[in-house]
């Protein structure tokens, strides 16, 4: 018996390993960087997705928040979830263990806050930490770009660069990504439209506007790309006034694109007019996310006004 100085403790259950991973914005250049254009992303470290490894008899993934269980060997070979387990495993010269992979996200799904892409790099993570394996960052991030073609179909790298980084990021497709730090931290709100749109539907609805009219597409990407590269030298000098009409820029150009909609427009304008330095939809577009760059002391002046414009969601982050 144990005497009333020494309560029971209940066993605790601990998983055999986890793995996390952040969610991201595109500050500049989304879309234009799929066309070779510069672009500059930041994690979100508000919103994660989780992976842990419990012991099974076989190698099964438990998608919590999608109530869905599959079993490895037998998913097909496009499921996004079964492929990161699969890809690591060959990575690692591994067979698939007898694992149940329990995965968990707060990140809203197709809504521009790369989910998919931190749902894939939380389970590499937990799956290095459950084998005691170590990879490079890089390596990450290639594993988990193979999971993003089922996502994006032609997806440009920068999702599962900047969420396997966790740091901001200066990326050009098919160089090496530059993560960089802030001069100085800078305040962002990340505003829902509550609008579900899978980036493979954005992105294809460019690259057929693309086709058709290459001359004037082509214009709209320079223009963005030289908009990310002002906006990395207002990065590196801290000037936010700056940062803050070149996000304005950039979201004229995503108009022209064909990627923004009322629900963006509305909450963009909220923000503008509750005094924000500027604001932009981030990522594919058409619904999702849209971004505020505000200063430090309105943070909540103008969180209230996007919510009263109807956002559904405001997350509050500082990139530094
Ligand atoms: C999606 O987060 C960003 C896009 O530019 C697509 C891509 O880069 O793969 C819209």
């Amino acid at each position: 018996m144990n005497s009333p100085s020494q309560p029971v403790q209940a066993p605790t259950l601990r998983p055999l390993a986890r793995g996390e991973a952040p969610g991201k914005i595109i500050l500049f250049g989304e879309h234009a960087v799929v066309y070779g254009r510069p672009a500059i992303a930041a994690p979100v470290q508000q919103v994660r997705a989780r992976a842990e490894i419990w012991s099974a008899n076989s190698c099964i993934v438990d998608a919590v928040d999608l109530n869905r269980q599959l079993a490895v060997a037998q998913a097909p070979a496009e499921d996004p979830l079964a492929l990161i387990v699969r890809l690591t495993c060959e990575r690692l010269q591994r067979p698939l263990p007898p694992w149940r992979i329990r995965v968990t996200s707060a990140i809203p799904l197709a809504a521009g806050l790369g989910s998919g892409a931190a749902i894939s790099t939380a389970v590499v993570r937990a799956m290095l930490a459950g084998f005691n394996e170590q990879l490079e960052n890089a390596d990450v991030s290639a594993l988990v770009y193979e999971v993003e073609k089922i996502h994006h179909g032609a997806p440009s790298g920068i999702d599962n660069t900047v969420v396997a980084y966790e740091q901001p990021v200066w990326f050009v497709r098919g160089q090496q990504p530059q993560p960089f730090a802030m001069a100085h931290p800078l305040h962002w709100l990340i505003a829902d439209t509550g609008v579900v749109s899978p980036t493979r539907i954005a992105v294809g609805d460019v690259r057929r506007a693309w086709q058709q009219n290459p001359t004037r597409l082509e214009a709209l990407f320079d223009a963005a790309g030289d908009i990310a590269r002002q906006a990395r030298t207002a990065i590196e000098t801290g000037d936010a006034t700056v940062l803050g009409s070149l996000m304005d820029e950039n979201q004229r150009l995503l108009m022209e694109m064909g990627v923004s909609s009322p629900e963006l427009e509305r909450l963009i304008q909220a923000a503008r007019d509750a005094g924000a330095l500027g604001a932009k939809l981030s990522g594919a577009g058409r619904g999702g996310n849209m971004i505020a760059l505000v200063q430090k002391d309105d943070v909540g002046r103008i969180r209230q006004a996007l919510l009263a414009a109807g956002a559904v969601r405001v997350i509050a982050t500082v990139a530094s």
